[in-house]
């Protein structure tokens, strides 16, 4: 190995849960942080080669349109982890949006501020190159493979800035209920709710299209096993979206997805989106169904401290 390899890779790497530099950014309360390119290991490139390799005929088979076409716009290197520079340079002239590094996990505000920023909060670690399933935290992978592609479309971009707004629209309305008890309940339930539209839409949505049913959601656009599963399996129960049943739904992280729901276009969730803000004003999400997925104390505060974001 020549002088310049030795720079180029690090023997301690960027791997999930295994990475100094990850928590040390926490234990100093950096939530966004730069990516230290040099810090990738090559074993963390590996993993990166091998999950790219892997998924491409998946995409080509399962994955709707515009994520195929945001694939080919962003030109990822199939071998190499990317450097998030080099995406926002593809990414910025066609929609707005770019990856943002963060340490970790980033409280619900937050995440859905940035979004209508137009900044998509980007895990920069990679899975270990022998564990390449379904994992339950982000990595690169899912977060530049599975969601930036679809950022890359300008109706399905639209779509996340407008569910962003909807946290500031929940954020001012909760501001004014003056009993604490009250606030916090009916904060908890329009939490749960938006995070449940978000699961079904953006993490596991599939789209009607002329050639059948295709995925854009990016837990099933980043999991080689489920993207499959999700269009062939006869046991899945797919159905076009009703937004009162989404929004009391619960959901299960661990396995795949029993239940997924079918938008016709970009546009139609748009509009969803819509539906889901005028319910929200009118009342409706404040005592959604019980169940999955938990609200924690951290997204609850970052809600309450919204004016002061
Ligand atoms: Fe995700």
């Amino acid at each position: 190995m020549d002088r310049t390899s030795i720079h180029l890779t690090s023997p301690v790497g960027l791997t999930t849960n295994a990475a100094p530099f990850i928590e040390q950014a926490k234990r100093d309360g950096q939530l966004y942080i730069t990516q230290p390119y040099e810090l990738y290991s090559e074993e963390n490139h590996t993993a990166w080669r091998k999950l790219y390799a892997r998924m491409l005929p998946r995409w080509e088979r399962y994955a709707n349109q515009h994520f195929l076409e945001g694939i080919g716009s962003l030109c990822l290197d199939p071998e190499r982890v990317p450097r998030l520079e080099d995406v926002n340079r593809f990414l910025g002239p066609l929609t707005g949006f770019q990856a943002k590094a963060v340490s970790g996990y980033i409280p619900a505000f937050l995440f859905f501020n940035c979004l209508r920023n137009r900044e998509f909060p980007t895990t920069i670690t990679i899975r270990r190159s022998d564990q390449l399933d379904y994992l339950p935290e982000p990595d690169i992978f899912h977060d530049i493979a599975g969601h930036v592609p679809m950022h890359t479309d300008k109706h399905f971009a639209e779509a996340l800035v407008r569910f962003g707004e909807c946290a500031h629209t929940a954020a001012d309305l909760v501001s004014g209920i003056r009993d604490r008890e009250t606030r916090v309940h009916c904060l908890t339930s329009i939490i749960k709710a938006m995070a449940r539209f978000f699961w079904f839409t953006v993490e596991f949505g599939l789209m009607r299209s002329r050639d059948g049913l295709k995925v854009y959601g990016s837990g099933l656009l980043s999991s080689h096993g489920e993207i499959a599963h999700a269009i062939e399996a006869p046991e899945v129960q797919r159905f076009p979206i009703q937004l009162e049943w989404a929004i009391n739904q619960a959901f299960e992280i661990d396995h795949y997805q029993p239940l997924l729901f079918i938008v016709e276009s970009f546009d139609h969730l748009f509009g969803l989106v819509d539906q889901l803000e005028a319910w929200m004003k009118a009342g409706k999400l404040n005592n959604v169904a019980p169940g999955e997925p938990g609200v924690n104390e951290e997204d609850l505060q970052s809600f309450l401290n919204a004016q002061r974001t």
